[in-house]
C-alpha cells in the first residue's frame, strides 16, 4: 500500500505558495506562451518534415500534423487543468503523486528525464550540425574530429570508435544555456523571447514568400497510394507520419514546469500551454502545405528541407536561404533552453519530496533558481551531447513523452473521481471523452514505435526501479 500513497493536494498547494524560500514568480501569460513556442518549434519543422513527407505521408504530411496535434491538444487540455489546479514545478510527476501514488509518480519523474534531459542533448547535436554548416558557408571550418561523437552504435557491429574526439559545439551550447539558467528565470525567459521572435519571423517569411511558388500539381495525389508495406504511404503512412512528427510538438508540456515561477498560474498556465500549442499547430500546417507545394514530396528526404524548397524557387528567394539557417539555429537553441529549464525543476520537486537527495532542492540565495539541479542537468546533458550517438536516444524522447501524456490523461479521470471538490480554475471539457481520446491516441503512437525503443524504455525503467527501492522509498518525506 505504501507504494500507492498519494500526496495530499492541500500539502501540494502549501508547498507551491512558499514565497520565502521558493522560486521567483516572474513570468506572465505572454512569456509562458513564448516559453512554449520556444520549446516546440525546432528539429520537427526544420528537419523531420522532409523525412515524413518523403518516406511516409507525401503531401498528406499536413494530415499527419493535424492527427498528431489532436492527441497533443487532448493531452494539453488535461495538462492545463492540472497545471492551473496544482501549480507545482514537478509537472506530470506531481500530478501523478496527487492521484496515482508515489510509485507511479516516481516512474513518471524518471520517465520525464527521457523527455527533457535526452531531448536537450539530442537537439544540441542537431544545433551543432546546423551551426557547423552555417559557419562553413562563411569559410569557417571546424575540424570534423571536434564536431562529432567519438563512439557510434552500428546494427550488427555494435559499438565502434569513429575517430572523433568530441562534439564540441553541442557541449558549448548546452554549457552556455545552463549558465544562463542558473543566473535567472527572467533573463532566460528574456533570451527565449528574442529567439522565438527570430524563428517565428523566419517561418512566416517562408510561408509568405513561398506561397506564390506553390505548384498545385505537387499536391496530387494528396495521399500517395500505399506501397504494400504498412506505413509506406496510403492511410497507414499518414498514421506512421503522425507518430514520427509527434516529436515536433514535444515541449508545450514544459510550460507546466514553470508553474511555480508564473505570476498568476491559475489563469496563465492554460494560456501558456494551449496558446503555444495552437500557434505552433497553425504554423506547422501552413509550412508543410507550402513545402510540399514547392517541392515534389519524393525529393524531400534531406537534412534541411526548408532550405531545399528555397533552392527550388531559383534565384528569387536566395536571400532567404541564410535566414532559414539562422531561424533553425535560433529555433534549436530555444528548444535546448526550455528543456534544460524543465528538467531541473522536476528534479527539484522530487528532491523536495525526499525521493532524490535533499541537496538537489537548493535554491540559489541571490538568483532564486534551482542551481544545483540546473548544473547537474547541464553536466549530464553536455556529456550525452558531446560523446554519445544521438540517433539511438531521440526515439526514446518520443516514447518517454507519450508515456507521460498518457498518464496525465488518466490522472485527470482519477482526480475527478477522488477529489471532485478541489477548485479547478481551468476544466478539461467533455470529460471523460477528451482524456480517454488523449490517452488512446498517445498509446497508439507508442505502439507504432519500433520494438528496440520499447526495449530501451524498459531498461531505463528497470534502472529507475532500483533507485526507487534502494533510495527513494526509504527517504520519502511522505513516508516519514
Ligand atoms: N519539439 C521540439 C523539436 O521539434 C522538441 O525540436
Amino acid at each position: 500500500m505504501q507504494l500507492f500513497r498519494t500526496k495530499p493536494i492541500n500539502q501540494l498547494l502549501a508547498d507551491a505558495s512558499d514565497k520565502e524560500h521558493g522560486l521567483k514568480r516572474a513570468l506572465g501569460g505572454a512569456s509562458l506562451v513564448t516559453l512554449g513556442i520556444g520549446a516546440i518549434i525546432g528539429t520537427g519543422i526544420f528537419v523531420l518534415t522532409g523525412t515524413v513527407a518523403a518516406n511516409y505521408a507525401g503531401p498528406a504530411l499536413v494530415l499527419s500534423f493535424i492527427i498528431s496535434a489532436a492527441g497533443c491538444v487532448f493531452a494539453g487540455l488535461c495538462y492545463a487543468e492540472f497545471a492551473s489546479m496544482i501549480p507545482i514545478s514537478g509537472s506530470a510527476y506531481t500530478y501523478a503523486y496527487a492521484t496515482l501514488g508515489e510509485f507511479i509518480a516516481w516512474i513518471i519523474g524518471w520517465d520525464l528525464i527521457l523527455e527533457y534531459l535526452f531531448a536537450s542533448s539530442t537537439v544540441a547535436v542537431g544545433w551543432s550540425g546546423y551551426m557547423v554548416s552555417f559557419l562553413h558557408d562563411y569559410n569557417i571550418n571546424i575540424p570534423t574530429q571536434l564536431c562529432n561523437a567519438p563512439v557510434d552504435f552500428i546494427k550488427g557491429q555494435g559499438w565502434i570508435l569513429t575517430g572523433s574526439i568530441i562534439n564540441f559545439p553541442a557541449v558549448f551550447i548546452v554549457a552556455l544555456l545552463s549558465t544562463l539558467l542558473v543566473i535567472g528565470i527572467r533573463e532566460s525567459a528574456g533570451l527565449n523571447n528574442i529567439i522565438v521572435f527570430i524563428k517565428v519571423i523566419v517561418i512566416l517569411l517562408f510561408i509568405g514568400f513561398g506561397l506564390s511558388f506553390i505548384d498545385t500539381s505537387n499536391w496530387h495525389p494528396f495521399i500517395p497510394p500505399n506501397t504494400g508495406e504498412f506505413g509506406k504511404f496510403g492511410f497507414s503512412g499518414v498514421l506512421r507520419g503522425a507518430a514520427v512528427i509527434f516529436f515536433a510538438y514535444i515541449g508545450f508540456d514544459a510550460v507546466s514546469t514553470a508553474a511555480q515561477e508564473a505570476k498568476n498560474p491559475q489563469r496563465d498556465m492554460p494560456i501558456g500551454i494551449l496558446g503555444s500549442l495552437l500557434i505552433c499547430t497553425i504554423l506547422y500546417v501552413l509550412v508543410s502545405g507550402v513545402l510540399t507545394g514547392i517541392v515534389p514530396y519524393a525529393e524531400l528526404n534531406v537534412p534541411a528541407p526548408l532550405a531545399m524548397a528555397i533552392d527550388k524557387t531559383g534565384n528569387a528567394l536566395l536571400w532567404l536561404r541564410p535566414l532559414i539557417k539562422i531561424g533553425a539555429i535560433a529555433g534549436l537553441s530555444s528548444v535546448i533552453l526550455v528543456m534544460l529549464l524543465g528538467q531541473p525543476r522536476i528534479f527539484y520537486t522530487m528532491a523536495k519530496d525526499g525521493l532524490l537527495p535533499k541537496s538537489f532542492a537548493k535554491v540559489h540565495p541571490r538568483f532564486r533558481t534551482p542551481y544545483v539541479t540546473t548544473i547537474l542537468t547541464g553536466i549530464v546533458s553536455c556529456f550525452i551531447a558531446g560523446v554519445l550517438p544521438i540517433n539511438i536516444l531521440s526515439e526514446l524522447v518520443s516514447i518517454g513523452t507519450l508515456l507521460a501524456f498518457t498518464i496525465v490523461c488518466i490522472s485527470i479521470l482519477v482526480l475527478r473521481k477522488t477529489r471532485p471538490d478541489v477548485p479547478r480554475p481551468f476544466k478539461t471539457p467533455l470529460v471523460p471523452l477528451v482524456p480517454i481520446a488523449g490517452a488512446t491516441i498517445c498509446l497508439l503512437q507508442m505502439i507504432s514505435l519500433p520494438w528496440e525503443t520499447w526495449e530501451r524504455l524498459l531498461i531505463w525503467m528497470a534502472i529507475g526501479l532500483l533507485i526507487y527501492f534502494f533510495y527513494s522509498k526509504r527517504h520519502s518525506k511522505l513516508a516519514k
